[in-house]
Order: C-alpha cells, then structure tokens, then sequence
C-alpha cells in the first residue's frame, strides 16, 4: 500500500448552477452537516502527514464556504499545493486577491459551453459573463489558470469555441472532460450521451488544437469510455493514490464512491490514516486480488485495474464485476446498447435533462 498522492476535498454540495452532467450524489441532503474549519483543519493536517501532496478544494461550489480563506491558510500552512475548483461565481476581485494571500496555487475554471447563451441555458444560470471576468482577474493574480469544460451532446459540437476562449483568456490549461456518467450525469446519461460522429468531429478539432498551441497552452482531452475497448484506469487504481473526504466526512476512494453498499468511514470517527489503511472502503478493491475473470489472467489488469469500481455497480449491480466498458467484460452489452440508442438513425426525442438542485435542502 502506498501514501496516497492527492486529496479532492468536497468543502460543500451546494452550488450556484444546475448542471445536469453534475456528478454529485443525488441524495445530497445526507451531506448538509458539513465539516467545520477546524475539522478541515484537522483533516489537511492528517493528510500533509499521510503524504499527500495535492489538495483539489472542489464541492459543489467551494467559494460558498464562508471560511474558504481559512481552509487555504491552513493547506499551505501544511505545505499542501492548493487548486481551487470553482465555477467562479463569488471569485470577485477582493475576494480572490484574499485567497492569493492565503497561498492558493492554482486555479481551474468551469464552463459549460463557449458561447454565453449555451453555457448559460446548461449551468441553469446567468453565470459565463461572470466566469470571464473572473479568469481575468485570475491572470491578472499571476494564478496558473485551468478551463475546464464538460462535453457532452448538447456541446461537443462547439468544441473549437471552448478553445478559442480559453486561448483569449490566456489559459495554461484547458481541459476537455467527456461526461462521466455518476450522480447526476447517470440519471441524465441517456440524453447527454454524444453520437460517434460527434466524437469523430470533436476529437478532430482537438487534435488540431494541440498543434497549433504546443507551446502555449497544454489540451487535455478525457476520452468517453462509453467509446473506448478498454476501460480508464479509474483513479489509478481503487485506494491506490487518490482519496475524497465529502462534506460531512466521509472519506472514500473516489468522488462516486458513496453509491456502493460498503461501510462508511468517517473523519469525525477515525483518522485519515487509520482509514486509508484499514477501512474497508478502502481495501475492498485495492490491488488485484478482489478481480473476477476475466481480470484475474488478464494482461492489462496492472494497467487498468479492471476499470471503474463505481461504473460497474451502476450498470450490473456489482461492484466486483469487470467495468461493462471493457470489451472483454460478459456485461458489455450493456454500454453497446446505451452507444447504439445514442446512435441510432431514428432516435426519439432526447429525453428531458433533470438539474441538480441548486441548493442542498437541510434536513
Ligand atoms: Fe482491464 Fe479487466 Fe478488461 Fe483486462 S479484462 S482489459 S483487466 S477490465
Ligand atoms: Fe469510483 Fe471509478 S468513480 S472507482
């Protein structure tokens, strides 16, 4: 077992937009009893000493947390290099210069498409004039600046203007995430699922993007697996060098990790330590000894670890099953079936998109 590598701190679950690709849990009131600052505190310092390195401040929208500043200070107190993952409603300029001070390192950006009236009719609110100004001032801060974008159907086909707004604000990074179908996004997947041809396109203009911008801006691309012969090496690996801590404590291997049936641990119980080594949230799936077939002899399974833990229960109703995305996988027609309907010539019309809620409703 090795130290784990980065921490994605889920300060809140509620958030300012309404996207229907949002991976959040759908039962997001369970989380409202959130950590306090010193709770954070206490867990930023466990983590600093369990070896991480990376601290993602994430939610949900993190700016909401009053105490945001505070939790900065004492990541980098902790010598943990801090990227805020923001949709940057609430980044107003005093408020980001108080986060400069405070020793946030990086800063990443949410849009939802690359055009004002997209990327506002799909985050549910007036919110992109908002998000330019803030990249602005994120520049004007000397903060290395992600874009991050999640494509899906009712985007992709804009892709090149994603990128061109991103190489206007001055971007280091843009990153171009396929929807991963958990939360909010699986209940929406049937409509939010793109056609091949509109990955075809897609990956066109991305591939000519990364030409042009070498040397000036890095084009991350995440791949639909939906698409793919094999699945993506979910978290490299299940409690191998990632770990999540939600709102109210709970510490998992990965953000979706709360929908499988294994028993909670929590930072208000145990320490982060003891968790990541014993809790059995963590040893369930770590290493390659839980695999079935056709894992177990399989030659790519120190390479993908069998694939998503979470992907698979969703989609057979066990966690322990080979991910359905890999080729090799007996539940594979499950995602051929969800590729052909998105494909189909005589699609019906696109089921409606559910939002989260904007707010989570305290209990
Ligand atoms: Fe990966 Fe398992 Fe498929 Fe092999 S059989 S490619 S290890 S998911
Ligand atoms: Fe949980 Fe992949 S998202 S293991």
């Amino acid at each position: 077992m090795d130290s784990p590598f980065g921490l994605l701190a889920e300060l809140t679950y509620r958030c300012p937009l309404a996207c229907a690709y949002c991976s959040n849990p759908l039962n997001m009131a369970d989380y409202s009893d959130e950590l306090t600052t010193g709770e954070w505190r206490r867990v930023l310092g466990e983590a600093a000493g369990l070896g991480i390195l990376q601290c993602h401040l994430s939610g949900g929208e993190p700016l909401l947390r009053r105490d945001l500043v505070e939790i900065v200070v004492a990541a980098h107190e902790f010598g943990l290099y801090t990227n805020l993952v923001t949709s940057a409603l609430g980044l107003s300029r005093p408020r980001a210069e108080q986060l400069r001070t405070a020793g946030l390192d990086h800063v990443q950006i949410s849009i939802q498409a690359g055009d004002a009236a997209a990327s506002d009719r799909i985050a549910g609110t007036p919110s992109f004039q908002r998000k330019i100004e803030a990249m602005g001032v994120a520049k004007e801060l000397g903060w290395p600046l992600t874009v991050n974008v999640v494509l899906h159907r009712y985007n992709i086909d804009r892709v090149a203007d994603v990128l061109a707004l991103a190489e206007e604000a001055g971007a280091d990074r843009v990153e171009l995430a396929n929807t991963q179908y958990y939360g909010w996004a699986w209940r929406n997947r049937d409509a939010l699922l793109p056609s091949r041809a509109q990955l075809e396109a897609a990956e066109a203009v991305v591939r000519a993007a990364r030409e042009r911008l070498r040397d000036r801006m890095e084009v991350i691309y995440v791949i639909p697996d939906y698409y793919s012969r094999f699945p993506k090496p979910c978290m490299g690996g299940w409690a191998s060098r990632q770990l999540t801590v939600t709102p109210n404590g709970d510490v998992l291997p990965c953000p979706a990790a709360q929908s499988l049936p294994l028993p909670r641990a929590s930072v208000r119980e145990d320490s982060l330590e003891r968790i990541w080594a014993e809790a059995p949230v963590m040893t369930a799936f770590r290493g390659t000894d839980w695999m079935p077939e056709p894992c177990r002899s399989c030659a790519r399974r120190e390479l993908d670890f069998g694939g998503c833990r979470c992907q698979a229960f969703q989609l057979t109703g066990d966690a322990a099953r080979t991910d359905p995305v890999c080729q090799y996988s007996p539940d594979h027609d499950l995602v051929v079936r969800a590729v052909e309907a998105a494909n189909a010539a005589s699609r019906p019309a696109d089921p409606p998109l559910i939002p989260r809620p904007h707010r989570v409703r305290r209990r």
